[in-house]
């Protein structure tokens, strides 16, 4: 029984098995369930649905079912009902096993005889350490559990990152999972893809036509990407993110598939291919901007102990849970890259991302050139007092997370007898326009896969063309020591270096944000 409620047109139809493998992890705990209780509770799922949670965890479906209700009350974006929460944990089973063991999944098959919808569609998604991708994918294969694509049921496995380690594991692993998959069955999921306002991105610059003309070399002076998060190593995470570092964990995915929305040309048409096919381009056009030496290019980082952006005492990276004490792990990066074709040559790009940053936020800033003749004073003002400072360049701003909105600041003539002008932000914020809550990426994303569309997701050769940019730094962290930089701040100070020959500096947010304003930046361009 489904609840009532309208059918809108993303609702989808076919009936389906997900099965979640690592059912006892926080991903599924966090997002999966909560993402698909949202879905169901707005009626977007189909009317028979069945989620089976595999893991090696001793529970059974009474458990499993309770441990997710707990789950959905306390993760899901949206209030929760009881009875609605009820109705839906009826869906879930739950199947112990070895992700690793042939067994495992003969059991899983004998399951699906019980508890499978039909016609016979299925979901696995693959929340597990990436070591047992391989093996998960060839179980399946082996098993009959996952279909050939011409069958009538379809069967989709959906990947989550980390998607290899380096160019050689990537392409490793793509080719192992094409030995049991055709491509269009697997879905490697980039969450930074689910969220709306990275979506938005390509709304904004292909469905309006002021922009597009000026997106190129001709007016713009520099793009800046930045993901900032305050967390630091908590929960946890040291173990696997002492593994990976920030080159791999954010920068191979969230932030590469970020500048491709921004620089990537027009598709023909919304079709995934289509898109996907724009993306890889640009990518294969991207360089680290590498003059004479790598450090000219890359600069890694590790914060020390100290205050972190709430004033409370933190370790430094190294004396961290699950953290190697000598370490080279960088958990701070920043990045001058290149894009070398026709529209975006001599660009610079300035990419970061580090944790216990100073503020969690993640935009995109696009600076323009100044115009060719400063006919007006530009003033910068506290009230009634102003400064003579040198002239803004206009910038447009993508706040990706949080307040998120798009804001363009704009020199404009200050009220008064003098032909002053002063920077003034024409802004739109999702939070004014529409008054609810965006849709997590994970709810997005999961019913693009139920839906089959993976235009949001990565490609095998975009994955790989991903791991190209980055493998210089791989190369080379020898060469690459990370620098210290203390909790609640913005980073490495030497990472100022990468802006050498730009007019402009890192946008360093200053003081507490008025909601749904970026007023509170530092000036850049100065
Ligand atoms: C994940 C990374 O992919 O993205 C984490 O593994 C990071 O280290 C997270 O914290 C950030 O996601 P978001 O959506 O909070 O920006």
């Amino acid at each position: 029984m489904t609840p009532s409620g309208p059918v809108v047109e993303t609702r989808v139809n076919d009936p389906v098995t997900i099965v979640i493998f690592g059912a006892s992890g926080d991903l599924t705990h966090r997002k999966l369930i909560p993402a698909l209780y949202i879905a169901y509770a707005q009626n977007l799922l189909p009317d028979r649905f069945t989620i089976v949670g595999f893991a090696r965890r001793d529970y059974d479906d009474q458990i499993f079912r309770n441990m997710m209700a707990d789950s959905i009350r306390e993760f899901s974006r949206l209030p929760t009902e009881d009875e609605t929460v009820e109705r839906f944990v009826e869906h879930l089973h739950y199947h112990k096993g070895d992700i690793s063991s042939e067994d495992a999944y003969t059991d899983l098959k004998a399951k699906f005889q019980d508890v499978e919808t039909y016609p016979e569609n299925r979901l696995f998604y693959l929340s597990i350490i990436p070591d047992l991708f391989e093996v998960a994918a060839r179980l399946l294969k082996e098993s009959g559990l996952v279909y050939d694509p011409a069958d009538s049921a379809w069967a989709r496995v959906v990947i989550e990152k980390p998607f290899g380690r380096d160019l050689v594991s990537a392409k490793a692993l793509n080719g192992a999972l094409l030995k049991y998959l055709d491509e269009s069955q697997i879905y490697r999921i980039d969450h930074y893809l689910g969220k709306e306002t990275v979506q938005n991105v390509l709304s904004f610059r292909f469905a309006n036509a002021i922009f597009e003309p000026v997106f190129n070399r001709s007016y713009i002076d520099h793009i800046q990407i930045t993901a900032a998060e305050t967390v630091g190593m908590e929960k946890g995470r040291g173990g696997y993110y002492d593994e990976y570092g920030a080159v791999r964990d954010m920068v191979t995915n969230h932030l590469l598939q970020l500048l491709c929305l921004i620089t990537m040309e027009a598709p023909g048409d919304l079709a995934a291919e289509s898109i996907r096919n724009e993306k890889v381009k640009v990518l294969n056009a991207m360089k680290l901007d590498i003059r004479k030496d790598i450090s000219d290019a890359v600069c890694r980082g590790q914060y020390h102990s100290g205050l972190d952006s709430n004033g409370n005492k933190t370790p430094g990276y190294r004396d961290e849970d699950r953290i190697d004490p000598d370490s080279d792990t960088e958990c701070f990066v920043a990045l001058r890259m290149q894009i070398n074709n026709w529209r975006w040559a001599g660009v610079p790009i300035l990419l970061r991302t580090g944790k216990r940053m100073a503020r969690k936020t993640t935009e995109v800033a696009v600076q323009f050139k100044v115009p060719p003749l400063q006919l007006f004073e530009q003033v910068e003002c506290e009230d009634d007092v102003c400064d003579i400072t040198r002239i803004k360049p206009n910038t447009l701003i993508f706040r990706i997370q949080p307040d998120e909105g798009i804001f363009l600041k704009v020199g404009t003539k200050r009220p008064g007898m003098r032909f002053v002008v002063e920077d003034v932000d024409m802004d739109f914020s999702y939070s004014g326009k529409w008054n609810k809550s965006l849709p997590e990426a994970y709810e997005r994303l999961l019913l693009d896969t139920l839906h089959g569309d993976s235009t949001l997701f990565t490609r095998s050769d975009e994955v790989e063309a991903e791991w190209k940019v980055v493998q210089p730094i791989l190369e080379n962290l020898e060469k690459l020591k990370p620098f210290p930089y203390p909790p609640g701040e913005w980073g490495v100070h030497e990472a100022d270096w990468l802006f050498h020959g730009v007019e402009g500096r890192w946008r360093n947010e200053k003081g507490p944000r008025p909601a749904g304003s970026s007023n509170s930046f530092d000036s850049s361009g100065l």
